[in-house]
């Protein structure tokens, strides 16, 4: 199947082309991180009303790149897909309203994308070799602004939520570091960035809480403790720290940062290392903006090798919110039987893994 899949969650504006799952025709992100930088993070109506302004013309040049010289590129379209949730209400509105317009218009189906699921599913993305590999169960790891969360996978569409943040997510906690180290937004590459100009061994000069989630917090069903977290802890940690020690220059910073990371990606690694030994996994599957850092990518390809499973990294374009994902996703699940049923649903912000 080929699908047009649209996604505008928080503040990327995306349209993509996508056939089979994984063979990515094309694939338009509009940005608005310029829009938001003054503010140092996303505002919704911000958000909103710039995906009201773009969302038509990246459609229009998704379709025109998916299908160059083509004089009817909508005919070649089987579906239509978008991200119902989770995510800023009046963001997810836009691009749901816009895909439930093309689909009556079209008279083509509309498939409902959850936008956790379709991080899961990012790293098949241009890898039609991933299609006949035995990968299931998978192990996903879920890491940006917005969720941090650890999934158990039968399937494209088979998920169970096993732990996640019980207050910030990983990428937050990244860029409010940032933000009180005067590093900018958005905050998880200038960390990451800053990290890399310290010394050997800068990791382990300061000690940051790792996040523990104890065994007695009320969590609900399914969710293990052990395989939850919690960062919240973790900016007021830098915050005491920064007050007592205010860092004197780049090195410093370069070291907090260094340290900073570490925690976030120990306490990430070492709940995949847990979840991976507690069951038959044969993929560890890593998405999410957050899955860009290089530090975390390197822990999780050394807890895959340890625990003999096939680490499936997002390429670098497809890590951060994109509707490839969406389009890719959609494009593998079964049509639903009344293809535009979808019409009569609302999108949810806080629709569940
Ligand atoms: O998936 P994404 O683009 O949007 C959401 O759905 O939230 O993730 C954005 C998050 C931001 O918090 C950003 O700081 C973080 O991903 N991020 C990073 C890196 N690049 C982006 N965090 C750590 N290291 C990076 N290199
Ligand atoms: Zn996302």
């Amino acid at each position: 199947m080929t699908v047009l899949g649209i996604e505008s969650s928080c503040d990327e504006t995306a349209v993509a082309v996508v056939r089979g799952g994984d063979e990515v025709l094309a694939s338009v992100v509009y940005s608005q991180i310029p829009l938001h930088q003054p503010y140092g993070g996303v505002v919704p109506e911000v958000a909103s009303r710039a995906h009201v302004e773009k969302i038509r013309a990246v459609a229009e040049e998704a379709l025109a790149r998916a299908f160059p010289g083509e004089p009817d590129p909508w005919a070649r379209i089987d579906a239509l897909a978008a991200t119902r949730g989770p995510g800023l209400a009046a963001a997810l509105l836009v691009g749901w309203t816009f895909a439930k317009g093309l689909a009556l218009a079209l008279g083509k189906p509309l498939i409902p994308i959850n936008h956790m699921h379709a991080h899961l599913w990012s790293v098949r993305l241009g890898h039609p070799e991933l299609r006949g590999a035995d990968l299931w169960p998978q192990l996903g790891l879920a890491v940006s602004g917005g969720h941090t969360c650890f999934v158990a996978s039968e399937g494209p569409d088979c998920h169970r939520l096993l732990g996640q943040t019980i207050d910030d997510a990983a990428g937050e906690a990244f860029d409010k570091a940032a933000k009180r180290l005067g590093l900018g937004y958005p905050g998880g590459p200038a960390v990451d960035k800053a990290a890399r100009q310290a010394p050997a061994g800068a990791d382990r000069a300061i000690r940051f809480p790792e996040g523990r989630v104890s065994a007695d917090h009320p969590l609900p069903p399914g969710w293990r403790p052990e395989l939850c977290v919690s960062f919240s802890g973790l900016k007021t940690a830098l915050l005491a720290y920064v007050q007592k020690h205010p860092p004197q220059g780049e090195a410093d910073v370069a070291t907090l940062c260094a340290s900073y990371q570490a925690a976030i990606v120990d306490a990430l690694a070492k709940r995949a290392d847990r979840a991976l030994a507690a069951a038959p996994y044969r993929s560890l599957a890593l998405g999410g903006g957050v899955s860009l850092n290089r530090c975390l990518r390197e822990a999780l390809a050394r807890v895959a090798a340890r625990r003999g499973v096939r680490l499936l990294l997002a390429e670098p374009c497809h890590c951060g919110d994109n509707a490839a994902m969406i389009a890719g996703l959609a494009s593998v699940l079964p049509l639903p039987q009344d293809p535009l049923a979808a019409l009569a649903l609302d999108v949810d912000p806080s629709l569940p893994v």
